[in-house]
């Protein structure tokens, strides 16, 4: 039997969404929030987050703009989209799926990216601004895990040990940063650290972002720590033929141990969307030169 508290992530990005929708009701009349997302190519898991991204977008009232592009299409073709996105008044955000098929150079794309519709937080600008304290468009995925870390802890993480597994740019390094900014003291872990089971298990809270299906055992975990699970992985399932999700994380291993652990699915994936409209507010009344609605429901 589980005996950590389990993070619900569904109920959580609801309250998120409503809030958001609340913070476009309140900016009637002044900016309408609108977010552009980009696919090129027809990955079927990047398919359907932006089919999600663009029903979340359009339920909370914002304006939802959708560009799909072929698998070939030519580099100079999508920078130049990027280019009219960033001058289109009625776009706040812009969003490039990623990954980006090959060929195409993710990196100069995002850096097309203007900074201040930069709702990823992926372009340099913004990296830069996360690590030097400025106020940025934070990535979403790890928006949204301080978020729940938010939830769990209510006086904050000031002192706690925080250990990252996975260096990636889109969840492990951005999370580190905003942890530190939190005064964590944070250990950036991934499949090469060595004795990671140990390094794991120094961890107050412990973020798993490696992409390696239950990886993180609950052997690793700290008795009592929280544990944010970023995985997403398909795996075969008991019946002939079909798959199912698990986390980077053994969960029915580590919630014998933690005291909060998010689920997989309905953890960090739902937070991740909600996000990202809540960024895409940010930007609109940045661009508008308008003060964020301050509406509380969190
Ligand atoms: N692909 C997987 N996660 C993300 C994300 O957060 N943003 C973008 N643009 N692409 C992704």
């Amino acid at each position: 039997m589980s005996g950590a508290r389990i993070i619900d992530g569904k109920a959580l990005a609801a309250k998120l969404r409503e809030r958001v929708a609340a913070q476009v009701a309140a900016l009637a009349g002044t900016v309408r929030p609108g977010l552009a997302v980009v696919l090129v190519g027809d990955d079927p898991a990047s398919a359907v987050y932006v089919r999600n991204k663009n029903r979340e977008t359009a339920a909370a009232g914002m304006a939802s703009f959708e560009h799909r592009l072929p698998e070939d299409t030519p580099e100079a073709e999508l920078l130049a989209l990027v280019a009219s996105l960033n001058r289109d008044p009625a776009v706040h955000g812009i969003l490039v799926q990623l990954p980006l098929p090959d060929g195409i150079d993710s990196a100069k794309v995002l850096r097309a990216i203007d900074p201040a519709k930069d709702v990823d937080g992926f372009h340099p600008e913004n990296v830069g601004a996360l690590w030097t304290g400025a106020p940025a468009l934070a990535p979403c995925t790890p928006r949204g895990c301080m978020t729940m870390l938010a939830e769990v802890h209510p006086d904050g993480l000031v002192g706690k040990r925080a250990v990252v597994v996975g260096r990636s740019n889109i969840v492990g390094k951005p999370m580190a940063a905003l942890l530190l900014a939190q005064h964590c003291t944070v250990t950036l872990a991934h499949s090469r650290t060595q004795d990671l089971p140990g390094v794991c298990r120094e961890a107050d809270i412990l973020v798993a972002a490696v992409g390696r299906a239950r990886m993180v055992e609950g052997g690793w975990v700290k008795p009592g720590a929280t544990v944010i699970d970023v995985g997403i992985n398909r795996i075969p399932a008991a019946e002939e033929g079909r798959t199912r999700l698990v986390g980077d994380v053994d969960f029915a291993g580590a919630s014998e141990v933690a005291g909060a652990i998010t689920p997989v699915p309905g953890g960090v994936g739902p937070m991740t969307i909600a996000c990202l409209l809540a960024n895409t507010v940010t930007a609109a009344c940045r661009l508008a030169g308008v003060a964020e609605p301050a509406v509380r429901l969190l």
